[in-house]
């Protein structure tokens, strides 16, 4: 499938590239990320516009310090945030207006800022801002004058932990500026809904908001055109009216043979809402929505376009490893194919709301998603987190948060919280009562929220992965569907194995096992037996997983996944998580608990290619461990295959091992001692070859190959380059315990954004470092272009390696 994941972006982020729909004229919304100042020193005299700040850094946005800064045992986030700092920042840029005109109001929107942000414009206040994941508006009407006019941004991230996980800081999401008539559709808001969906027939029921900022009372002229993914017209209607300071309208549409949204085919249709005065377009605001039927049936599950579909789902935070929260885009698509390629269909925000080019992106690529608004709600869960701002403030946060995502197809599930400590039903009440004023099209859930009653999907973490929890519930609520908010929690590092099977037995800090306190919880654990009676793998460090399914909370993937098959009223689950995550380390010095599937770095672990069996149609194969066991040659190693297909075979050096069938274990396992050669495994359905897998016994590591996922980038773009880097032995073959220091040269028209190996022991910086060892065989650059158009060109060396040079070409912005 060719994804087009941009599509839905630039029609949300830049009507501009609609202009073949309606002339826009008076509603611009501008990109302000380039050429901010930065310090960490500053204080209040930089919100005068006659400061000087030529001695501070020149940036551009996003931005996150935290990522930037050392990690260090004494840094206050500890355990939560990685260990890295937080501080106070201070941001200022200026707006150049030529001249102001008086029909049109000016904002200035930032889609999220970490922590506490206050805004000032020339001097003056414009507003205090608490919430680090939600954007927020401010009108400079009042105050834009003809010239320059100073923007200064201050970002408290003083006091930490102020989240149980890494947060980042600084203003590290997009920043805008908008203008738009002052007869305008409001902020957010349009709200598409679609009330009735057949392969025939749709009916689309759209709510639209208009403000007057004139003194007087306006005849305007609404005409709503939906238009589909071939930019043709099916459907238009105008309304005409007169209308005060503000009016709502509504219109229905019947279309006929709608192209259906679903994540296999994630059709999309644009809603241009076009207002006029006296013939004249003042406003043209573009809606990206999907035509799509979603019903929660009890004992039945979750019904999209009238099919079943189960939740392949992954809870996921916000940060991706060496760029922290302050992600490009590139990063996230990088991401999200990786996700969709290994059938994964599902995604939860945990514990916030994300970036809104991520719900873009879902919508255009198909994810369905569970939008998560809250972690804790009234008591705080880190010492300070939104817990402190709550009473004031979740109201107007739930109601922009439900506004601001509303018109995703995306979005399937709404959550409002994740195990909220001693929560109330009447606490409960009041949220979802909230939420679903704003919309009732989608259920509501929350993380371990399945005690309130006022939910429509019990949400099960950690605790519904024991032994008849989710049966026994079933039991006293036959009408509720279940989800697993956040189920399976599995552990491992990539390329470590271990072959005796480890439990983690209580929540944090993870005890290593400690049999005494096992003892209560075993028959509620689902067990999974050793895959040899001594331990094949010795001397690893204890922070490091196996990457077996057997590093086990309390249920392994295989046999959650059976359940998911067998239990109609168990719709799915997201786990915990897909990517490695920075922060919930446990313990100095580790970056992160490696839940993920994937690394740090974006390289998969084996767990990735068993979400793959498991949830993907397209033929694989997949094997574990590598094949480079010097000093073992004899030794009995478990070969573990993971496929979608019927069989698979083993050979050694060429000889077959044997075919065996896959069954309800998901894994097939030979026990091959250990013999210098390669290994392949092929699979096989209705006696036909399939897939296959083959690796070599690695000699020394001698040199250094890099794959790179993009040759072309755009100069003054936030375009990003992954190099994957593989150290290779003489003979090219993958050399699987590789730990190698690499050096990096990034040259001419670009610069090194981040470099990461996804071991998470390594607590050197991830940013701009031009050294950085391999972690097992790999390591990972991110490469930026500079403003200049020109080639990059990448080496990487290493002492006894051959050194590898690439080269990029950045183009001329099209901007
Ligand atoms: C859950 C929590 C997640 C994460 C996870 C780690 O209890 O909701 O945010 O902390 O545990 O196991």
């Amino acid at each position: 499938m060719k994804i087009n994941y941009w599509l839905g972006f630039l029609v949300i982020l830049s009507s501009l590239n609609f202009t073949s729909f309606a002339q826009e004229q008076y509603r611009t919304k501008k990109l302000f990320n380039n050429d901010w100042k930065f310090s960490l020193e500053a204080d209040s005299s930089s919100i005068l516009p006659s400061y000087n700040d030529k001695d501070w850094r020149t940036l551009n946005l996003p931005h996150d310090w935290s990522i930037e800064g050392e990690f260090k045992a004494e840094n206050p986030s500890g355990t939560h945030g990685a260990f890295l700092p937080g501080g106070i920042g201070w941001y200022r840029n200026n707006i150049e207006i030529k001249s102001i005109n008086k029909d049109l109001n000016y904002a200035i929107h930032f889609d999220g800022v970490y922590l506490n942000s206050d805004v000032w414009i020339n001097g003056t206040h414009l507003g205090f801002y608490p919430n680090g994941y939600l954007g927020f508006t401010y009108d400079l009407t009042p105050y834009l004058k003809e010239g320059n006019n100073t923007i200064t941004v201050r970002v408290d991230h003083s006091k930490l932990p102020s989240g149980r996980w890494y947060t980042g800081s600084g203003i590290y999401r997009n920043v805008w500026i908008e203008t738009y008539h002052k007869v305008a559709v409001a902020e957010n808001g349009t709200f598409v809904t679609t009330p009735e969906v057949s392969e025939k027939k749709a009916s689309v029921k759209v709510k639209t908001e208009l403000l007057n900022t004139y003194a007087k009372h306006q005849k305007v002229s609404l005409v709503s055109s939906i238009v589909d993914q071939n930019g043709k017209e099916v459907a238009s209607q105008t309304q005409s009216f007169k209308m005060g300071k503000e009016t709502t309208s509504e219109s229905l549409f019947d279309i006929e043979k709608p192209n259906l949204w679903s994540p296999d085919f994630p059709n999309l249709y644009q809603l241009v809402t076009e207002v006029k005065i006296k013939g004249k377009t003042v406003d043209t605001y573009n809606t990206t929505f999907g035509i799509r039927e979603l019903e929660w049936i009890p004992n039945k599950g979750i019904y999209l376009n009238g099919q079943p579909i189960l939740m392949k789902g992954l809870s996921n935070h916000q940060d991706a490893g060496p760029v922290g929260v302050a992600v490009p885009q590139d990063v996230w698509h990088r991401r999200l194919t990786m996700l969709k390629e290994m059938g994964c269909n599902a995604l939860r925000t945990a514990h916030h709301p994300f970036a809104p080019e991520f719900y873009a992106m879902c919508d255009s690529m198909g994810f369905m998603v569970m939008d998560e608004a809250f972690d804790g709600w009234w008591k705080p869960k880190a010492e300070f987190d939104f817990g402190i701002y709550f009473e004031d403030y979740w109201k107007q946060h739930l109601e922009s948060f439900v506004k601001r995502d509303r018109n995703h197809p995306s979005i399937v599930i709404w959550s409002v919280g994740n195990e909220v400590p001693k929560f109330t039903n009447e606490e409960q009440e009041k949220l979802v009562t909230e939420l679903k004023k704003h919309d009732t099209t989608r259920p509501v859930s929350q993380g371990r929220g399945y005690k309130g009653t006022f939910i429509d999907i019990a949400g099960f973490n950690g605790h519904g992965e024991m032994r008849n929890v989710l049966e026994d519930y079933h039991k006293q609520h036959p009408d509720q569907l279940i989800i697993g908010t956040e189920i399976t929690h599995t552990l491992q590092t990539r390329g470590i194995y271990r072959t005796k099977t480890w439990y983690r037995t209580k929540d944090n800090p993870a005890p290593w096992e400690k049999p005494s306190q096992f003892k209560s919880l075993e028959p509620k654990v689902y067990k999974i037996p050793d895959l040899s009676e001594e331990e094949v793998f010795t001397g690893i460090s204890k922070k490091y997983q196996s990457s077996y399914d057997n590093s086990i909370v309390r249920i392994g993937v295989r046999d959650d996944w059976n359940r998911v098959e067998e239990m109609d009223y168990y719709v799915g689950n997201f786990r915990w998580t897909g990517f490695d995550y920075l922060g919930e380390s446990f313990n100095w010095p580790a970056r992160t608990a490696n839940f993920g599937i994937i690394d740090l770095a974006g390289f998969p672990k084996d767990h990735y290619y068993l979400y793959q069996s498991l949830w993907s149609d397209k033929p694989m194969v997949h094997l574990l461990p590598h094949w480079t066991h010097t000093g073992k040659e004899g030794v009995e190693i478990p070969m573990v295959a993971y496929t979608n297909c019927e069989e698979a075979e083993l050979f050694l050096n060429g000889k077959s091992l044997g075919k065996k069938a896959m069954d309800k274990t998901h894994q097939i396992v030979w026990l091959v001692p250990y013999e210098v050669g390669s290994i392949k495994v092929i699979a096989y359905t209705d006696g036909k070859k399939m897939a296959e897998k083959k690796y070599y016994s690695a000699s020394e590591a001698k040199a250094i190959d890099i794959q790179v996922d993009k040759l072309t980038l755009e100069a003054n773009s936030s375009d990003v380059a992954h190099c994957e880097i593989n150290i290779v032995d003489e003979n090219g073959h993958f050399v699987p315990n590789a730990d190698n220091e690499l050096f990096f040269k990034v040259e001419g028209a670009g610069q090194l954004l981040a470099s990461e190996n996804g071991d998470i022991l390594d607590m050197s910086s991830s940013k701009h470092s031009l050294t950085r060892k391999a972690f097992n065989g790999k390591c990972l650059l991110m490469v930026q272009p500079s403003k200049e158009k020109g080639v990059i060109k990448v080496t990487v060396s290493g002492k006894g390696l051959t050194p590898k040079t690439i080269k990029i070409n950045c183009n001329k912005s099209v901007l």
